[in-house]
């Protein structure tokens, strides 16, 4: 799989991608991530990417020349099904679990990191394929949400994590949260290990686990308890 990150920031990227399982995943093979410095495709000396918006107002907002030549840069000059473009922006879709896990069977993702104010609208219309928001909060820019898509795509692919099985049993690939974890020693300042996990009774552990992530998912998250994940809609 292959991702191209158009940004004005590219040395964010460069910490997250150049440790633990995303960065195996990269030397293994199993995806390639460029990261495009959206200002190498400005037409000026100044290198500028961004301009007042018409009709007055705050801010700054991406102009679209850069924008469509980092685009066609990394697509090609023409929309093909082999690739994705997507916008990261507070205006998007909520992403999920289930759109990750759609998004790791594409062969090429694009996305679009946006900054200031906006994009001219107009990259939207002609570009974007799908805008993508990681939530209800607003962040300074699309670079975070796009580390939060690339890591949950990334883990998503066969080998990328040691032990398969890891990424099936999980939260919300199951609908459910996870149950509690715990590890040695099996007393610590006062508090003990529940007694069902050292039995060595696995049947009962099964069980137990069952109950604790049934339990915590029908208090914290009765959306998800009652099938009504973001994405599922
Ligand atoms: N850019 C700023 N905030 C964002 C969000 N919540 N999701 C995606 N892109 C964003």
């Amino acid at each position: 799989m292959r991702f191209d990150i158009i940004t004005i920031f590219p040395e964010i990227f460069q910490g997250a991608l150049g440790s633990g399982i995303l960065r195996r995943a990269a030397l293994a093979g199993l995806v390639e991530i460029r990261v495009v410095n959206l200002r190498d495709f400005a037409a000026d000396k100044h290198r500028s990417v961004d301009d007042r918006p018409y009709g007055g107002g705050e801010g700054m907002v991406f102009t679209p020349g850069p924008l469509f030549a980092a685009v066609e840069y990394c697509r090609g000059p023409v929309k093909t099904p082999e690739s994705r473009v997507v916008l990261m922006t507070p205006q998007g879709r909520t992403w999920s679990q289930q759109f990750a896990e759609s998004f790791s069977k594409l062969p090429h993702v694009v996305l679009i990191c946006g900054r200031y104010e906006g994009i001219d609208q107009r990259v939207i219309d002609s570009l974007v394929e799908e805008e993508i928001s990681i939530g209800d909060y607003v962040l300074t820019g699309g670079e975070i949400p796009a580390l939060a898509v690339l890591d949950s795509v990334i883990r998503l692919l066969p080998g990328a994590l040691g032990n398969s099985d890891s990424a099936v049993n999980e939260s919300f690939s199951s609908g459910a949260l996870d149950f509690p974890q715990y590890t040695r020693p099996a007393e610590f300042r006062g508090m003990a290990v529940p007694e069902v996990l050292l039995s060595g009774d696995h049947a009962r552990i099964r069980e137990w686990r069952r109950q604790q992530a049934e339990a915590r998912t029908g208090s914290r998250r009765p959306d998800l308890a009652a099938g009504t994940r973001a994405g599922e809609a």
